[in-house]
């Protein structure tokens, strides 16, 4: 079979794309037409919801390369060593405006990065500045709704604006820097971006810093005046768009230089203001910029829908020696971005191209809406099993920080959490009759006849462990039935 030749999506080619099928000539069209209602219904299923936020944007596959050793702050495979480097996916966005609204709006603009390192995909969800207008999480839906239509008139409003900048006073040093003209940016490559949140770093000896990342231009800082940029949202509302593509397809390829700035947890605890509050820098002579990395953007995606609409950035995915910090605003978007993907791609976003980790992942969700199966195929579906030796690694644990005298991020659990069997054990001797003892008896034995495979001995012995140290006697009366050889280490575990 020819490949030029039109299929189904099945597969099968077929005749006509262009006349549906009819009763005689003129006649009305035939439901049998599948052609028809193929190209119909999957017309009016092409879009997805937009972004809420970050509607219009552009993206590039890149590089970033480790230009200098930050190892003494980082565990993070990828700044192992100098030259290491990895894939990237950039998405730059304006925010408040709709997918078709115009690039060159006043607004912050989204600066997105997807890095795919061995040790997982790390997003640095960030903007082109330094701060935002609000510094906790439940004010976001508020003041994102001032910076969209009014619900009456379907207009931007600078009253609801102002109205709100103006009851909120932390949002003043965000305000002035929109109102600057960086507010106006001549297009993506031109800007710096910054992930504006403190997050941390954590070093081999499990050593916590606090730090800001920095993105530099190495085109320079370029913007539009306001007359010019009002101007521009006639003449080409798709100009950030086109300029970026242009350049990489020319070439031409934008970099921009990574940095971070680093805060002890003895500096967190003398800084002048709160260190993880989104409203405030930390002055770079108190704090310098340390170079990191060099980032390059060389690839337009083949397909805008298939990567760019449905990248899925998420604060949430870092990797072991990058953590989060407890930035309110921060920790609110943990949630909110893996919510946001599940409304607008679905529950197995995660499979796609474009935020599929190359280096393969393993866990146990399943199933849902477009499950693939070459992330799981036939492996076990629950954790802990006695099949696929799959483990956790102790050495990815995130340690606990200590924060106004009290510890965070505890994974311990209390020391009685680990008595699973004093209370199954008055519910057989003291709560039951003989009877119910019996019946008990009787149905666990019918039920763990059923364990089947090569590791059926080794699933009973396990289990008859557990009886026996509930109640000896039931796990004895247990075995008996089973016809299993009693094993002096069983007897040992019950505590004999
Ligand atoms: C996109 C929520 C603050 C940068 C989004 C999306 C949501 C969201 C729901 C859409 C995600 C999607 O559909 O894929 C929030 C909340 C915030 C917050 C709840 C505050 C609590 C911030 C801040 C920054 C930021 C402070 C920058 C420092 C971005 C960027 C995108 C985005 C760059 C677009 C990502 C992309 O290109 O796909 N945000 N956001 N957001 N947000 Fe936020």
């Amino acid at each position: 079979m020819s490949n030029k030749k039109l299929t189904r999506t099945s597969g099968a080619p077929y005749f006509d794309h262009e006349n549906s099928q009819t009763v005689d000539r003129r006649g009305p069209v035939l439901l049998q037409d599948f052609i028809l209602q193929e190209n119909l219904a999957h017309f009016v299923r092409e879009r997805i919801p937009e972004r809420i936020v970050h509607a219009k944007g552009t993206g590039a596959y890149g590089k970033f390369t480790v230009t200098h050793d930050i190892s003494v702050y980082t565990k993070a495979k990828i700044f192992s060593k100098v030259g290491n480097n990895c894939k990237i996916f950039t998405r730059f966005s304006t925010v408040g405006g709709e997918k078709g609204s115009a690039d060159t709006e006043r607004d912050p603009r989204g600066f997105a990065i997807k890095f795919y390192t061995e040790d997982g995909n790390w997003d640095l969800v960030g903007n082109n500045t330094p701060v935002f207008f609000i510094k906790d999480a439940k004010k976001f839906p508020d003041f994102i709704h001032t910076q969209k239509k009014h619900p009456k008139t379907n207009l931007k409003s600078a009253t609801m604006m102002w109205d709100f900048w103006s009851l909120n006073p932390e949002s003043l040093h965000q305000v002035l820097i929109l109102m600057s003209n960086r507010g106006t940016p001549f297009g993506y490559r031109h800007m710096h971006g910054f992930g504006s949140h403190t997050f941390s770093m954590i070093n081999s000896q499990n050593e916590r810093v606090w730090v800001k990342f920095h993105i530099k231009t190495k085109q320079g800082i370029k913007n539009f005046t306001h007359d010019d940029a009002v101007k521009m949202r006639g003449e080409n509302p798709d100009f950030a768009q086109e300029d970026l593509v242009n350049a990489i397809e020319m070439g031409d390829f934008p970099k921009w230089t990574v940095y971070i700035q680093v805060m002890t947890e003895d500096q967190a605890r003398e800084f002048r203001w709160n260190p993880f509050d989104v409203t405030k820098v930390w002055f770079h002579d108190e704090f310098p910029l340390i170079e990191v990395g060099e980032i390059e953007l060389n690839e337009v995606p083949v397909n805008y829908f298939a990567h760019v609409e449905q990248a899925a950035f998420s604060p949430a995915n870092l990797v072991n020696g990058i953590s989060f910090s407890p930035d309110k605003m921060l920790q609110g978007r943990l949630f909110s971005y893996p919510d946001a993907h599940r409304y607008r791609l679905g529950v197995n976003a995660h499979l796609l191209e474009v935020n599929r980790c190359p280096f393969g992942f393993k866990n146990y969700q399943r199933d849902g809406l477009m499950a693939d199966s070459s992330s799981y195929g036939d492996s076990p579906n629950y954790f802990p099993n006695s099949f696929d030796g799959n483990t956790v690694d102790e050495s990815y644990r995130d340690f606990e920080y200590e924060l106004d005298g009290t510890s965070v991020g505890n994974f311990n659990r209390n020391e009685n959490d680990d008595d699973h069997y004093t209370q199954p054990g008055l519910l057989y001797s003291k709560a039951m009759d003989q009877q119910e003892r019996d019946h008990l008896v009787y149905n666990i034995v019918q039920s763990m006849k059923g364990i089947s495979g090569p590791k059926k001995d080794e699933i009973i012995n396990r289990q008859l462990c557990h009886f026996f140290r509930a109640n000896i006697e039931m796990g004895m009366k247990i075995a008996m039935a089973l016809q299993v050889n009693i094993d002096v280490n069983m007897m040992n575990h019950a505590k004999i």
